[in-house]
């Protein structure tokens, strides 16, 4: 069977930063930021991208493009009888898992646009707040809009590589930016908007612990879809002449600036009203649209065509990166399997929309559904982002770094000896020990030993 791959090199970094640009940008970043600290999370955040985040993304998309494969049979390629290939499955595994309870918050983001266009988020506090919890305690409103997430990625996913893949990131991601850079100009212009800026951008060390730099790895990973395997099976469509640290490069920016962006859009308007941005989850769906509503209280009307802007803003990003959790199953269970990308893809839609029931009555209808005393979707979310990127990420790093030969990977890094390959050395030495022995360092200090 013919492999698909991206027609150029546009498409091959709107699509991956398609993965990369998500939910985790504009609705984890924000919360996660508001809880530890503000801007000494970020620095941290942007420590784990600098130094692990991109040495790891290389390393996936050298794995990827060499094999050409799916992300099992990538790392089985070099793998000489060795059970490398788990780590494919790991990723595999951890992209459902995701795809499961994105899907849920990603339904949510689809139920608040159409809210908003309707003009029911418009109440005082006690209101938008009932709205949340009546709508999301509700045991079947969620769960659909859920399912209608992934369903409407299953038929992106399946019309293939570039008609559904590129297609779908190569439309979106610029309407994105614009979004992002209008909503982030209204809400710096607000009065008061100045504060949240500062604790954005000003830090407070003394909130810094070992589950503050924890938690910024996972963002890290998270935000980069670095760990899952998604960016090996998306450089399995890469050209050979893509030149991958570049590329790495090009699409952690862009993720880091959607997260400033995020940042500079939620914070100002919190700090306009007077609202400490530390809600957890919920602040998107409580504590925003009161926010946006007394921010713009002055003229209605812009606070109703914000608020709209703001929810499709957060339903593209979903849907750019639900497309490549999709992709990392459905690539397997295609190639693997020889079923055909529809059936496989069913695979995969199947087992995310159980999941994502679940989950969806975990936070509502069935509080009762925990894991380690966390509803089960925080707790997927823990679970991956904590603790199954970083390993992946670690395992992939520690593949690369040690066991296939150097020279393979200087071949892919420097596209065939094509290019200079100035940073060879720093990237070898970064996957060898720097990025293995701090997330070590970093799951020690979570489990209590150092
Ligand atoms: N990076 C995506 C986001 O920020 C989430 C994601 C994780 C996508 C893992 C694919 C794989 O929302």
């Amino acid at each position: 069977m013919e492999r698909g791959t991206f027609s150029s090199k546009v498409g091959i970094v709107l699509a991956t930063a398609g993965s990369a640009v998500g939910l985790g940008n504009v609705w984890r970043f924000p919360y996660m930021a508001g809880e530890n600290g503000g801007a000494a999370f970020f620095l941290l955040y942007i420590g784990c991208i600098m130094i692990l985040g991109i040495p790891g993304m290389v390393s996936e998309f050298i794995i990827g493009r060499h094999a050409q494969a799916n992300a099992a049979s990538a790392y089985d390629k070099l793998s000489n009888g060795w059970p490398w290939r788990y780590v494919g499955y790991l990723g595999i595994l951890t992209s459902i898992i995701i795809l499961g309870f994105y899907a849920v918050v990603a339904g949510w983001c689809l139920q608040y646009f159409f809210a908003s266009i309707a003009g029911h988020l418009k109440g005082d506090t006690a209101y938008v707040k009932d709205y949340f919890t009546s709508f999301s305690s509700d045991p079947v409103k969620p769960i659909v809009w859920g399912i209608v997430f992934i369903l409407l990625t299953h038929f992106t996913v399946v019309k293939g590589v570039r008609a559904g893949i590129e297609r779908a990131s190569k439309r979106l991601m610029p309407i994105l930016l614009v979004l992002l850079i209008v909503l982030m100009v209204a809400s710096c212009l607000l009065p008061g908007a100045l504060a949240g800026v500062k604790f954005l951008l000003l830090p407070d060390f003394s909130k810094v612990t070992g589950k503050v730099f924890l938690e910024a790895l996972g963002q890290a990973f998270f935000s980069l879809s670095l760990g899952t395997a998604c960016l090996c099976t998306y450089a399995s469509y890469f050209s050979k002449d893509t030149h991958l640290l570049r590329s790495a490069g090009q699409i952690a920016l862009l993720d880091t600036m959607t997260a400033i962006l995020s940042g500079l859009i939620i914070f100002p308007a919190a700090a306009s009203v007077g609202v400490r941005p530390d809600s957890g989850p919920s602040l998107i769906f409580i504590t925003l649209p009161n926010i946006f509503q007394q921010a713009f209280s002055f003229a209605p009307v812009v606070g109703y065509v914000f608020s709209i802007m703001f929810y499709a803003l957060l339903v593209f990003a979903a849907f750019t990166s639900t497309i490549s959790m999709h992709e990392i199953g459905t690539a397997f269970f295609t190639e693997k399997l020889n079923h055909s990308r529809h059936r496989s893809a069913w695979v995969v839609t199947i087992a995310a929309s159980l999941l994502c029931i679940f989950c969806a009555l975990s936070v509502g209808a069935c509080p009762d559904i925990q894991l380690l005393d966390l509803p089960l979707l925080a707790f997927c979310d823990m679970l991956t982002a904590n603790f199954m990127l970083p390993l992946g990420g670690m395992l992939t790093c520690l593949y690369v770094g040690w066991y296939v030969p150097s020279k393979l990977v200087r071949d892919e890094f420097t596209n065939q000896g094509t290019l200079r390959g100035r940073y060879f050395a720093i990237y070898l030495f970064a996957v060898r020990y720097v990025c293995p022995i701090c997330i070590v360092l970093i799951f020690l200090h979570q489990l209590g030993v150092l």
